[in-house]
């Protein structure tokens, strides 16, 4: 079982996401980051970013991987996860241009890119921490339910209630993609750690199948059981529907982490 960590709210989950990422910069200059876009990970690089400055932490040596990639959109698409990720964090930071990768969207064979990508990820010598959200099917990246709990970076056509979620990111006329390039679930699973981190109310529903229901293609985040070194940080709207929320909260009091002391 992963690692429950239960805070009052979202910005004091978010910011103990991002004092984690420090930490392993701060022990591994040269780590290797795989990265996530949503909503949740704005405040994350927000105070990443901040916090790294305050400490004058350089991201000279770090390379990053982002989890996925919408099909069909050039890099320089203002909906594109890698502006995205230029605006939210790249930019801010230090860190190499080409050390940071996505899959490209505009790749004229997806399926080699795909391909590419993956090859890439483990010639680079793999993910140390990866850090993941969930959607509210439970996707991760955008393995969508279904997904085969052994697959690697592929093309996946996206869930019609995901492009729903993802509508808001987009103008009223532009169309939301239909296909992703993402890692595969097990891809993702050979992140030597995994920070996953969910907030609101609306998130409720997935944290509870993933970390108390079956391991199963019907929740794709429900193979973090099977990790071992994951974290699910969340605050307490996405908690609200834990049955064993109590006996958490008494393992790590404010999602402290709290070791067994004799
Ligand atoms: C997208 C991304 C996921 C992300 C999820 C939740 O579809 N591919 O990586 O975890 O949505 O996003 P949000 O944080 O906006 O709810």
């Amino acid at each position: 079982m992963a690692t429950i960590l239960i805070h009052h709210d979202a910005v004091s989950a978010a910011s103990a996401t991002a004092k984690r990422l420090l930490d392993l910069l701060v022990s591994k200059p040269d780590a290797s980051l795989g990265l996530a876009t949503g909503g949740t990970m704005e405040q994350v690089y927000a105070q990443l970013i901040e916090r790294a400055r305050g400490m004058n932490l350089s991201f000279a040596g770090v390379k990053s991987f982002n989890l996925d990639e919408y099909i069909g959109l050039n890099a320089d698409h203002p909906q594109s996860y890698r502006t995205t990720m230029s605006k939210l964090l790249f930019d801010h930071i230090d860190i190499k241009p080409e050390n940071t990768h996505l899959p490209r969207g505009d790749a004229s064979d997806p399926a080699e890119e795909a391909k590419r990508y993956e090859a890439m990820i483990a010639e680079l010598g793999g993910i140390d921490l990866q850090l993941l959200g969930i959607g509210l099917n439970g996707h991760i990246g955008f393995n969508e339910p279904s997904s085969s709990l052994g697959s690697r970076t592929r093309i996946k056509k996206l869930a019609r209630s995901t492009m729903a979620a993802n509508r808001r990111f987009f103008k009223p006329d532009e169309t939301v993609p239909t296909h992703a390039l993402t890692m595969g679930i097990a891809t993702i699973m050979q992140a030597r750690k995994i920070i996953l981190l969910a907030t609101g109310a609306s998130k409720a529903d997935a944290v509870a199948k993933a970390l108390e229901g079956p391991v199963s293609t019907s929740c794709p985040a429900s193979i973090l059981q099977f990790h071992p070194d994951a974290t699910v940080i969340v605050d307490e709207d996405a908690a609200s529907k834990l049955e064993l929320r109590d006996f958490y909260e008494s393992i790590h009091p404010g999602g402290e982490e709290v070791y067994f002391v004799k």
